[in-house]
């Protein structure tokens, strides 16, 4: 029987080898983590993430040929193929501060591969890095081998929080790379055949190693390069009077571009894309590239700009003042149907708001308070690390209180920021919003999910995104 192990039982490890345990029942897999809460968590019935279908696909194969252990040595030890999902973070301190990958998680696994390894063993990196990662594994775990064959090969993960489940029964393709060597070529293969237990032969494609690890970041990079090109054109509509959706339409019918990831947002968030990005930037740097690095950092800077723009707006229709005003937020999560809040947009909007003194009633449907608050404490890129090693909360932020319902939430607020597209928001009864609300009351639509001309009859003054502004809101600038 061949046995898969993944370091790392994440957002990525786990939805990941949840699938390969149910599509392939002659693969015994443990995912493996040094978080014992984590572990713990994956073995009780509340798993640690949430994701649409996850509990079922789990629950199918738990305990039959999927294993969450913290055992990390012995599985390894035990392992074929060792896929490796851990933390990549942005470096924080030394060279490259805030922008090249933090690869300490990734090299203490590797060090720990080589040390425990009886057998041969394919190590597969799963987690996104930087090109030429896969080089200084192998130097790591061939310099410390004791006569053991390892293979490296870069299987990128493509999937989107949200609908992970989806994306991984039916990826539109699995990317392997790995040397071409005949033993490389062997490796390959080897992944090859575990992917074809459900994914079409065609969807699988074959690359050298460092294709297929910028193929990863370039991937992130054209993505929220969208964003940022959608997002760019919403400030150009709101000073123009045209209509965003209307643009992007127009635009996504071009076969060539498509529709999708072409919504106007207050930004885009999430573990991967401004880490990805400026490690792509920090690569481009260290190539001599300075003008390629310079046009992927627009990228981000577009984003931030969109987020900082919306605060303006909000403030600025609030005759320039939100000091002690309430107001409620919908959505903290970086996009619907996660748990996430990592990078999310409604961190920065949230401290926007804050700075300038508001008093903030916050609800999602799936983030706890604890996670508001440390968010709202927590230092730029200290997320991305193992849990035990993150700060905990030990300050709260006093203005925010969170609550389990959006109709507390907008309870005598002075304004409504919905900044996190779910389902739920779109039928609430605005109605009993307004009723309940000060007056004047402003919606500001940071996803453009409520329909504007419903609630303007109402009577709310409304903001959305890259929409015609309302005659209140043209009066009062808001610029960046
Ligand atoms: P995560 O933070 O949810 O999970 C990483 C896990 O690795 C943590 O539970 C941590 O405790 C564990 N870990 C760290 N060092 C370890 C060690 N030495 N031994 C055992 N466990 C260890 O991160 P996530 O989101 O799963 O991301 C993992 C990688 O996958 C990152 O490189 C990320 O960029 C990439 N990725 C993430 C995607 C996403 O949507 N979250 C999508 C595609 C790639």
């Amino acid at each position: 029987m061949v046995k898969i192990c993944c370091i790392g039982a994440g957002y990525v490890g786990g939805p990941t080898m949840a699938v390969i345990a149910l599509k392939c029942p002659k693969i015994e897999v443990a995912v493996v983590d040094i978080s014992v809460p984590r572990i713990k968590a994956w073995n009780s019935d509340q798993l640690p993430i949430y994701e649409p279908g996850l509990d079922e696909v789990v629950k199918q194969c738990r305990g039959k040929n999927l294993f969450f252990s913290t055992e990390v040595e012995k599985h390894v030890s035990e392992a074929d193929i060792v896929f490796v999902s851990v933390n990549t973070p942005t470096k924080t301190r030394g060279l490259g501060a805030g922008k090249a990958a933090d690869l300490t998680y990734w090299e203490s696994a590797a060090r720990m591969i080589a040390d425990v390894s009886k057998s041969d063993k394919i190590v597969v990196e799963k987690s996104t890095v930087p090109v030429k990662t896969a080089e200084a594994i192998e130097k790591i775990l061939t310099h410390n081998s004791k006569g053991i064959n390892f293979q490296i090969l870069s299987n990128p993960e493509f999937l989107a929080e949200g609908t992970a489940i989806k994306d991984l029964f039916k990826p539109d393709r699995v990317l392997i790379g790995g040397r071409e060597t005949p033993e490389g070529l062997k490796a390959v293969k080897a992944l090859k055949d575990v992917y074809a237990h459900w994914v079409p032969e065609e969807n699988i494609l074959t690359t050298n190693l460092w294709s297929a690890e910028l193929s990863k970041l370039a991937a992130n990079a054209f993505l929220a390069q969208r964003i940022s090109s959608v997002n760019a054109m919403s400030a150009l509509c709101e000073a123009t009077g045209a209509d965003v959706s209307q643009v992007s339409y127009a635009v996504g019918t071009d076969s060539r571009i498509g529709p999708k990831f072409l919504n106007a947002s207050v930004g885009f968030g999430g573990s991967c894309f401004q880490k990805d990005i400026l490690n792509l930037v920090y690569i481009c740097e260290c190539n001599g590239l300075p003008e390629v690095a310079e046009y992927w950092k627009q990228v981000i800077k577009i984003n931030d700009y969109q987020k900082t723009r919306f605060v303006n707006r909000v403030v600025a229709s609030m005759f320039n003042t939100v000091a002690n005003k309430k107001v409620a937020i919908l959505g903290f999560a970086f996009k619907k149907d996660t748990g996430d809040t990592r990078e999310t947009p409604a961190i920065d909007v949230c401290k926007g708001l804050l700075g300038d003194k508001a008093r903030l009633s916050i609800y999602d449907p799936q983030v706890t308070e604890d996670q508001i608050q440390r968010d709202l404490t927590m230092n730029k890129f200290d997320w991305d690390h193992p849990l035990h090693l993150q700060p905990m909360s030990p300050t709260t932020v006093k203005q925010v209180s969170v609550v389990w319902d959006a109709y507390e939430a907008t309870k005598d607020a002075h304004a409504v920021c919905i900044l996190t597209e779910w389902d739920e928001f779109k039928t609430l009864d605005f109605q009993k919003i307004y009723d309940n609300m000060q007056k004047p009351a402003f919606i500001f639509d940071g996803r453009n999910i409520i329909n504007m001309d419903k609630l303007r009859e109402i009577g709310f003054i409304m903001y959305s995104i890259g929409k015609p502004l309302d005659a209140w809101l043209k009066d009062m600038p808001a610029v960046a």
